[in-house]
């Protein structure tokens, strides 16, 4: 059977495995007509908005082992913090001043009893300085039920929380196999952040070892038959001090591993064209104009950086991360003016909340 690509890029985002493959093989002037299909649909069924998450670092401990991560617990070049009352206060009080509509809080992982109430007692804290008027998202990896409702209850109303690789085999080449890094845990995290009512955001890694493009499009119909709010998906960045960092060799090159981030992009937009999309900072990293791309090919979620300068660089997920020497306004002017050359505006003071997720739950639009 021969394929065309008109045909496919005509089905309504409906796609078979074997057409997700063969979109993600796209090169040239045929990858290009996807990716402008995207931005059609983009602005069809959304806007040309971009939604601001000012991403807030809260602490590098953690107690997990990824394979890929440099903040993994066995990497003992790094020096581990965790924010002070004070300076988070300072971080959502930046936004606001930025008139970001929303913070993220992102952090290794911990589940001690301090941690859960400290990140309960600033939420709290956060909404009440901001007088509700600051969305929270967060970003906290694996928690038990109750962890979940807590937070919820205590104002936050997106999580991300990355599948990483939806395919099992995958997925325990790069995390140990072991009780903490557990596949069946992961997926029931989600299905429990979905059943708590929040926005719900996972995603994956583009680009790992041994990764295949059936990989790449099992996990595209993973997101859809979840029915995820949201996406966070980047190019994977080898890290010198991890494990995967052996097979730097075996992974694609670094304007590949853009390309397919994206297709990826792309193709999610067409399949599922009111989602909340994340261009990842990563993207920035192995792209000077990454994120634009990814903004003009279906992306519309940016996340500048607001934690203090000095623990950025202890932030280590990747090497070479964007922006670790440049302060908020910098970002914020910088941001618009790259918005503004690809015919993308910055929407300002608004929760920015996923159009799919309000639309099935109207009953949560704009009530937190
Ligand atoms: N390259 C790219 N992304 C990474 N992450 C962790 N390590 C890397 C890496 N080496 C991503 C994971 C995680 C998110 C916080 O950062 O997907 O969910
Ligand atoms: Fe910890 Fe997250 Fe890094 Fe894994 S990816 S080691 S859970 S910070
Ligand atoms: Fe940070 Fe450009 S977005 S300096």
């Amino acid at each position: 059977m021969k394929t065309d690509l008109n045909d496919i890029l005509q089905k309504n985002g409906n796609f078979s495995k074997e057409e997700l493959v063969f979109l993600l093989s796209l090169q040239g002037s045929d990858m290009q007509k996807l990716l402008d299909k995207a931005l059609e649909v983009k602005l069809k069924y959304l806007d040309n908005k971009v939604r601001l998450r000012g991403l807030i670092e809260y602490s590098n401990k953690c107690r997990k082992n990824c394979l890929y991560c440099g903040l993994r617990s066995s990497n003992t070049s790094v020096k581990r913090y965790e924010l002070s009352e004070d300076e988070v206060i300072e971080c959502a009080k930046m936004a606001m001043d930025s008139h970001y509509g929303s913070i993220a809080i992102q952090s290794g992982e911990r589940q001690d009893k301090e941690f859960v109430e400290k990140i309960e007692y600033l939420i709290k804290k956060v909404k009440q300085i901001s007088n509700n008027k600051l969305g929270i998202t967060l970003s906290l990896g694996e928690q038990s039920f109750e962890t979940y409702k807590r937070w919820f209850d205590a104002g936050a109303h997106r999580y991300l929380l990355r599948i990483e690789a939806s395919n099992k085999n995958l997925y325990y080449k790069i995390h140990p196999e072991n009780e903490l890094h557990s596949y069946e845990n992961r997926i029931s995290c989600i299905d429990n952040l979905l059943k708590t009512g929040y926005q719900t955001g996972t995603g994956v890694m583009i680009g790992l070892p041994f990764q295949t493009k059936e990989d790449l499009a099992d996990d595209l119909l993973f997101f859809k038959a979840k029915n995820v709010a949201m996406v966070g998906m980047g190019p994977f960045i080898p890290h010198p001090d991890t494990p995967l960092w052996q097979y730097k060799d075996l992974i694609p090159d670094k304007r590949e591993r853009m390309r397919l981030t994206l297709k990826m992009i792309a193709v999610l937009r067409l399949m599922m064209p009111q989602i909340n999309m994340v261009s990842a900072t990563a993207n920035q990293t192995i792209d000077e104009s990454g994120r634009e791309k990814a903004v003009v090919c279906g992306a519309n979620v940016i996340m500048p950086n607001l934690s203090p300068e000095e623990n950025r660089e202890e932030y280590s997920i990747y090497p070479d991360k964007a922006c670790v020497h440049d302060k908020p306004d910098q970002c914020r002017n910088c941001l618009d003016i790259r918005m503004h050359t690809i015919d993308h505006e910055i929407l300002y003071d608004d929760w920015g909340d996923s159009l799919a997720f309000t639309k099935t739950h109207p009953e949560q639009a704009g009530l937190k």
